[in-house]
């Protein structure tokens, strides 16, 4: 599905939709150069989670997590890592859900993943010359949402 976002309020529109409608254990992989909006999506998503805690990209923690709002949010960004230092975050100990209490993970510049989840969402914000910015999400593997949450996001 392609979603057009002519604004910052359409993409944290976007990720409220998102925050609302997604069920527990969703891996998002986003992907987008640097400023594609992809931190603005996370603020989204946390707003439709009810989170009330400003959310900031997890530059120097690498892993922010969020325990307020209708689901656990973990929010990672690799866009300082090398792919040896990915590993070293272990970061399939948040789309396992062993260790760490289930939840929805949202990974920044998941193209630097060295091995990715079986099954996630993927949302690749581009921004094309003619037709602007744009979402397109795919879904990857064997999730499957819903049809109605499909057409809550036209
Ligand atoms: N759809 C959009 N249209 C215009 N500007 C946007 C849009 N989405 C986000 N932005 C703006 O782009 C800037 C960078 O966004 P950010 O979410 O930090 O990007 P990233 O995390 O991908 O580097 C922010 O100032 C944000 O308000
Ligand atoms: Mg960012």
């Amino acid at each position: 599905m392609i979603i057009e976002l002519p604004s910052t309020k359409a993409t944290l529109h976007l990720g409220e939709q998102l925050g609302k409608l997604l069920p527990v254990r969703t891996v998002l992989l986003l992907k987008g150069n640097l400023g594609a909006g992809k931190t603005t999506l996370v603020q989204g998503i946390g707003k439709g989670l009810s989170i009330t805690e400003p959310i900031v990209s997890p530059t120097f923690t690498l892993v922010n997590e969020y325990t307020q709002g209708r689901l656990r949010l973990y929010h990672l960004d690799l866009y300082r890592l090398k792919p040896q230092e990915v590993e070293k975050l272990y970061p399939e100990l948040y789309w396992e859900y062993q260790e760490v209490a289930p939840g929805i993970t949202a990974i920044e510049w998941a193209q630097r993943l060295p091995y990715q989840p079986s099954d996630y969402l993927e949302i690749q914000l581009v921004n094309l010359p003619k037709l602007g910015r744009q979402a397109i999400l795919k879904e990857v593997g064997s999730l499957s949402l819903k049809a109605s949450f499909w057409e809550s996001l036209r």
